[in-house]
């Protein structure tokens, strides 16, 4: 289905767009069709995934607010990476990103 030259399947504008490579990156375990020269965070909006991570205390869900790396309210765990924004991180073949509790933790 479409609307407006914006396929509700994936979300992205089809009319009019070339886009990259298409690759896969993980989410929380699921797979994601992402683009050379995409965010994750514009990956994970098409995908129509809104939660990027929870907060601390009342884990109340958080996702892209600004867009353009002020807020932090994207940050994920990236690679293994917490509090990494991703409106700020393009997505690369293969990445493993996974929804960030409170302030994250590192893997050692
Ligand atoms: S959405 Fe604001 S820093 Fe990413």
């Amino acid at each position: 289905m479409e609307f407006r030259g914006v396929s509700m399947a994936d979300r992205r504008v089809e009319k009019g767009v070339k886009r990259g490579r298409q690759f896969e990156i993980e989410v929380d375990g699921e797979t994601i069709v992402a683009y050379e020269g995409e965010t994750i965070a514009a990956a994970l909006i098409a995908a129509g995934r809104r939660t990027f991570r929870r907060t601390a205390k009342k884990k109340h869900p958080r996702g892209m607010y600004c867009g353009i790396g002020l807020c932090f309210e994207c940050m994920m765990v990236i690679n293994g990476i917490p509090n990494t924004r991703a409106c700020q991180t393009l997505a690369t073949p293969g990445c493993r990103v996974e929804t960030q509790e409170g302030l994250g933790r590192w893997e050692v």
